[in-house]
């Protein structure tokens, strides 16, 4: 059976780009393969400035009761917070010799995220690759589904777990990405040429899950577009009205074309309004689970200790592989 793994970091309230990036495939996949879902909270530490531990804590929670609420299902799936198990700090050091300097230093977020700011880059930032690399190959992921500004970070995995089952034999699965038709790039609504992102879009550039209704309507209605007034899917002619003609597709599951053909014609008026409807539609049912399951944080934390037993009860064993073949003496 297919193997999936996938994790979100708690370091800011999950959006638009989340959902339609990641967790409809994570919910989708459920149906045919053995899914691990993690709240990882060890790469929320790696920008100091968005480190405070109270909020680390609670968005932790928080965003393990998003993913319930999103629809991923404790029971056919795991569903747990990296640090729980130590395992995937300790294959990260394993992984650490077999990384290079060089291909770490040329990882496209870690540039973006540096940028500017000189000597005071945590080593943690650097290192936040290889830690997603002990994440995925820990569990002999097939496939890991992610929008489109992990793929990176996917094709490292790969490089490194390659390099690895090279020098010190076959240990590793060699996982590979997967991307939603629509929206595997949802992008700030007031800059729709940059992506909708929890550390870097405005207020109103970013639709959070939790907003409410009215909110949600607010932000689609000033959301920038184009100066014509056509309607069609041109991601370099025209990047606003593509960008909500995607988040369309991804609410409705109608294809973009379909939908372009609808509603060119018509004006932005009643374009960005059947947007704003589709997106409060989509994520009302997410929204009322989400209050009931916020009532009862026993029961989300219950539920993530079991999942921290099983996902030990996978990686454990793949570590200990590793570290034989890495001529590791075994205790005892
Ligand atoms: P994170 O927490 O930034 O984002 C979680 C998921 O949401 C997707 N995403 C988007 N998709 C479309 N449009 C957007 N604007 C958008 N913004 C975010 C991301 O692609 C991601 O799928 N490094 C990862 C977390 C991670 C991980 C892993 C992922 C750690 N270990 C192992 C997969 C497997 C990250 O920063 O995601």
């Amino acid at each position: 059976m297919t193997r999936v793994f996938s994790g979100m970091q708690p370091s800011g309230d999950p959006h638009l780009g989340n959902l339609l990036g990641a967790w409809v495939n994570w919910v989708a996949m459920q149906d045919d393969a053995e899914c691990i879902y993690c709240v990882v909270d060890l790469h929320a530490m790696t920008s100091p400035a968005e480190h405070d531990p109270a909020t680390l804590r609670q968005r932790t929670v928080e965003l393990a009761t998003g993913m319930l609420a999103v629809g991923v299902d404790p029971e056919r799936s795991i569903l747990f917070v990296q640090s729980h198990l130590s395992e995937h700090a300790e294959c990260t050091w394993l992984f650490n010799c077999v990384a290079g300097f060089g291909e770490l230093r040329k990882q496209p977020q870690f540039k973006e995220k540096s940028e500017g700011r000189g000597e005071s880059v945590s080593v943690g930032l650097f290192d936040y690759p290889v830690l997603q690399t002990a994440d995925i190959l820990l569990y002999a992921a097939d496939e890991v589904p992610v929008g489109e500004d992990q793929r990176h970070h996917i094709e490292l995995a790969r490089d490194i777990g390659q390099r690895f089952n090279h020098r010190f034999g076959e240990v590793f699965t060699l996982p590979k990405a997967v991307h939603p038709e629509a929206g595997s790039r949802v992008m700030d609504l007031q800059d729709p040429t940059r992506k909708m992102s929890k550390s870097q879009s405005s207020e109103k550039g970013i639709v959070r899950l939790l907003d409410d209704p009215k909110k949600i309507e607010k932000k689609f209605r000033s959301a920038v577009t184009d100066s014509a007034t056509d309607i069609r899917h041109d991601r370099d002619d025209k990047p606003g009205v593509s960008n909500l003609l995607e988040i369309l597709a991804g609410a409705t599951g109608d294809p973009i074309d379909k939908l372009a053909a609808t509603y060119d014609g018509g004006g932005y008026g009643p374009f960005k309004q059947a947007v704003a409807d589709a997106v409060v539609e989509r994520l009302r049912p997410f929204q009322d689970r989400y209050r009931e399951l916020e009532a009862d944080p026993g029961e989300v934390a219950a539920l993530l200790e079991r999942g921290a037993e099983r996902a030990r009860a996978i990686a454990a064993p793949t570590l200990e592989r590793a570290k034989q073949a890495m001529g590791l003496l075994p205790p005892g």
